[in-house]
């Protein structure tokens, strides 16, 4: 008795239902995977440190970012966005954030990586407030599922500090 028509809706209705169960139970595997990465940056050499024309600070540095963020990935991880920050404080802005560098990690393979780099973007401060100062290197990353949201977090390194002096 029952129409082709109607056996081919029944399957689809099962096969989104089974869908959409396989999209909430990969959330939900991905809500009780507790990452634990790890990230070090290391300043190898300030290339120069100087104040431009109009008055704002700019250097440029030579590091070792080394991190291990293969605990961000899961079978729904389509690919991890990361960002390394310079983060510090001015009597104008309590949270001045300069991101250095970027990059795309596309599998859990090449989430554990050193990288010798000088900074990718520039390093300037909104005026001349470089000399001496402390900052923390942040690394944030954004984890891009296959389905369901993206999550975002970071790891704050602390105890760094530009010299006293331009050179
Ligand atoms: C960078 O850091 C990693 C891990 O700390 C280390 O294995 C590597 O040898 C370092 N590379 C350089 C060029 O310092
Ligand atoms: C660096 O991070 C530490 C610990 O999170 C924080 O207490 C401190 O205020 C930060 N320093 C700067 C300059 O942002």
């Amino acid at each position: 008795m029952h129409s082709f028509g109607y056996r081919a809706n029944a399957l689809l209705t099962f096969a989104v239902t089974i869908l959409a169960l396989m999209c909430a139970m990969a959330s939900i595997c991905d809500n009780l995977n507790h990452p634990t990465p790890t990230s070090q940056v290391q300043v190898l050499n300030i290339n120069w440190f100087q104040k431009q024309p109009n008055g704002n600070d700019e250097v440029s540095m030579t590091m070792n970012i080394s991190a291990d963020l293969q605990s961000l990935f899961t079978w729904n991880t389509k690919q991890v966005f990361v960002f390394l920050a310079a983060e510090y404080g001015t009597p104008k802005n309590s949270l001045n954030q300069i991101s250095l560098w970027d990059g795309i990690i596309p599998t859990k393979e090449h989430a554990k990586f050193w990288i010798h780099t000088s900074n990718k973007y520039r390093f300037i401060d909104q005026g001349s407030n470089l000399r001496g100062k402390e900052f923390n290197f942040t690394l944030h990353w954004h984890v891009m599922p296959k389905t369901g949201k993206m999550f975002a977090d970071k790891i704050v390194m602390s105890g760094y500090r530009l010299p006293q002096e331009y050179r």
